[in-house]
């Protein structure tokens, strides 16, 4: 495998996802993690990722300096490879200025990590201080205008790039970490989906053995991934919970059945809830108040289920990757608040299996469709847990559900058939409190207005509304007025996030 040692870079999981791009496992570990659990880990390469300390800092990130007496190769990426010439002896100069962007950058030596390549092309740089002084041994293998050492290495097993080869912008930078790795370092690329299928078997196996494992299904794409990945390990010793509050998308309750149930033959308990959850939520109309007792009653419908079945040992959860770094790893910035509905029971003792937490979100989309879960669930947009409820301004009514599940599937048939759906990170309709009023035939209504929301982002974080073709929202606009019962008017939501929610509520 490949150690990717974290010093705090914004690029880090980018690295890692080009070397797993590349079918080499790879994992991320923080720089403070001691060389011998490294070593224990038996790396063919380690990779530095950059950060945004100066070496000089106080309290600046530092590796112990033994890791490059290992013989391992190491590649040092903009802070990395600065701390890797600093701790060598070399000296880096503090810049006043952020070299930041394109540049131009001129291969004085085809050495290792530049074979096969053009002697100059584009590269992505985004530094303050540089390589002033190369430490004892090392040789300049590239320069730019602005940056003399911008590519360095001790001509035997430690390389450094000032810029950024795991982003786009440096035109040739997945050549270069393929030379690195594979050139370099004398990598595989053995690791495939299929390979970490077979492997995640067999680890749930052993550990389960007879024993008894529960899973919240929610029809996602996580739980999904990791139910099926379960089952096929452990057969009926797991039981998948899928609760039913009655929030959900049209036909989403039984297709999650349909699919789980007959298709993969997994016993799936679906319990109907609708009923506990509109009771509670009837008068509510405040947005947190509606999120809260969503939240708390799933929790109990789940407790009551899991009590009915006995001692259960395991839960299986879909975590990812990012989330074990984003809870992890100290240098990371931010931390995302979960608000899944699918949480922990607080009161039931588990132990956990998340067999997909190595994973980005595409690899387990791969991984899902290798194991032939259908491409609606793989490639799903986001669903909030709290569901139709937050999508239907004030209070929450059997009638209003069914208004906005007509006119979102409509929604959604129509990106679908228009093949948007696929680049979107979410479409969907939003019942609006407002009724206003309008003509049909010779009559006069006093309806709901609909509103219509897509978006693009990267994470959910921040977003912008899709620009969709006219004649895209027009097709939806006239079907949800003519097809949808006590609905007179559609609007199309155009404002970003920040400063609006992707969810209205
Ligand atoms: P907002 O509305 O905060 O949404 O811009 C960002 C992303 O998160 C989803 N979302 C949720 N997901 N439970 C979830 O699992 C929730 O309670 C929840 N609320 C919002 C939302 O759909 C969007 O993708």
């Amino acid at each position: 495998s490949v150690i990717i040692l974290d010093f705090g870079g914004q690029y880090s999981q980018l690295i890692a996802r080009r070397v797993r791009e590349s079918q080499i496992y790879c994992e991320i570990l923080s720089y403070k993690t001691p060389v011998e659990d490294i070593m224990r880990k038996n790396p063919r390469a380690i990779i530095f990722s950059g950060g945004p300390a100066s070496v000089y800092s106080e309290n600046a990130p530092a590796c112990d300096k033994r890791i490059f007496e290992l013989g391992i190769p190491i590649l040092g990426i903009c802070y990395g490879m600065q701390l890797m010439c600093h701790l060598l002896g070399g000296k880096v100069k503090r810049a006043g200025v952020r070299e930041y962007g394109r540049a131009r950058l001129y291969v004085e030596e085809e050495d290792g990590i530049f074979y096969g390549l053009e002697d100059n092309f584009d590269v992505w740089m985004s530094h303050g201080d540089s390589i002033e002084v190369l430490p004892p041994g090392f040789k300049t293998l590239a320069r730019t205008e602005n940056t003399p050492h911008a590519a360095v290495s001790n001509g035997k097993n430690l390389f450094g790039v000032q810029f950024h080869p795991e982003v786009v912008h440096t035109t040739r930078g997945r050549e270069i970490l393929n030379n690195f790795l594979f050139g370099v370092a004398g990598c595989k690329g053995t690791w495939t989906m299929k390979a970490f299928i077979d492997e995640q078997v067999e680890k749930i196996k052993e550990r389960v053995k007879d024993k008894k494992a529960l899973c919240a299904l929610s029809g996602g794409v996580d739980s999904s991934v990791a139910a099926v990945l379960t089952h096929k390990a452990v057969g009926d010793n797991l039981v998948c919970i899928f609760v039913d509050h009655g929030l959900l998308r049209k036909n989403e309750a039984e297709n999650v059945v349909k699919i789980f149930k007959e298709k993969f033959n997994i016993n799936l308990i679906a319990v109907d809830a609708k009923e506990r959850f509109l009771k509670r939520l009837k008068g509510v109309t405040e947005p947190e108040q509606k999120r809260k007792i969503i939240g708390e009653e799933f929790i109990k419908v789940f407790e009551d289920e899991a009590k009915k079945l006995g001692s259960i040992d395991f839960l299986v959860q879909g975590t990812l990757y990012p989330d074990v770094i984003e809870s992890g790893t100290e240098t990371a910035a931010v931390i995302k608040s979960h608000h899944n509905v699918g949480g922990l029971p607080k009161d039931l003792k588990f132990e956990l299996i998340e067999p997909l937490r190595d994973l980005f979100k595409d690899e387990v989309r791969k991984v899902g469709l290798k194991l032939g879960l259908p491409e609606e669930i793989i490639f799903r947009h986001p669903f909030p847990g709290p569901g139709l409820a937050i999508r239907v301004i004030g209070e929450v009514t059997e009638e209003k559900l069914n208004i906005l599940r007509e006119a979102d599937a409509i929604v959604m048939e129509e990106m679908k058939k228009a093949g948007l759906y696929k680049d979107l990170w979410q479409a969907f309709a939003v019942l609006t409190d407002i009724k206003s009023v309008g003509v049909m035939g010779d009559e006069r209504t006093y309806s709901y207005t609909v509103a219509v929301r897509a978006v693009n982002s990267e994470d959910g974080m921040t977003a912008d509304w899709a620009r969709l073709p006219y004649d895209v929202l027009d097709r939806i606009s006239a079907r949800i007025v003519n097809e949808v019962w006590g609905v007179n008017r559609v609007v199309y939501d155009i404002t970003s996030k920040p400063p609006a929610t992707i969810e209205w509520e």
